[in-house]
């Protein structure tokens, strides 16, 4: 029974994480790009990864909605060369943030681009 209320807590964690340091969706497809093509979803999803993985160290994980792409592209690269994250990582890293980035300036969330303007 105690194993059963462990994996029941782990899960509660689980989950509760996901809504918070959101999954790439394909309707999020198009918001951030690396180099000069709009980020995959494998790069996004590896992105997502390597945030929880490598930014997690040192103190909480910040929500993607909490800053804007201004501010996450100079935090990476300030904390990408601290934790000594590789180039092509922090890329991956930066364009998953930006994906879920609070709008420039204000409160609410960026506009999802349509697949036909893109
Ligand atoms: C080696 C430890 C360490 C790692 C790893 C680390 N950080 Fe930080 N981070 C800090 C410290 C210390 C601060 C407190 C503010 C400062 O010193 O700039 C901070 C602050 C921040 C802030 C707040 C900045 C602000 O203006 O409020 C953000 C955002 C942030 N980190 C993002 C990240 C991201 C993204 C990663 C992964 C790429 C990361 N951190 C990895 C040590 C770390």
């Amino acid at each position: 029974m105690r194993a059963c209320a462990a994996i029941a807590v782990a899960l509660v964690v689980v989950a509760g994480c996901a809504t918070v340091i959101p999954h790439p969706t394909q309707d999020v497809l198009g918001r951030a790009r690396i180099a000069d093509a709009p980020a995959s979803m494998e790069e996004l999803t590896s992105g997502r990864e390597l945030y929880v993985a490598k930014c997690s160290g040192c103190h909480q994980l910040y929500v993607p909605s909490e800053f804007s792409a201004t501010k996450w592209r100079e935090s990476v690269a300030e904390m990408g060369e601290r934790a000594k994250i590789t180039l092509p990582d922090q890329e991956r890293i930066r364009a998953y943030l930006e994906t879920f980035a609070k709008a420039e300036g204000g409160l609410t969330p960026r506009p999802v681009p349509s697949a036909e303007t893109r």
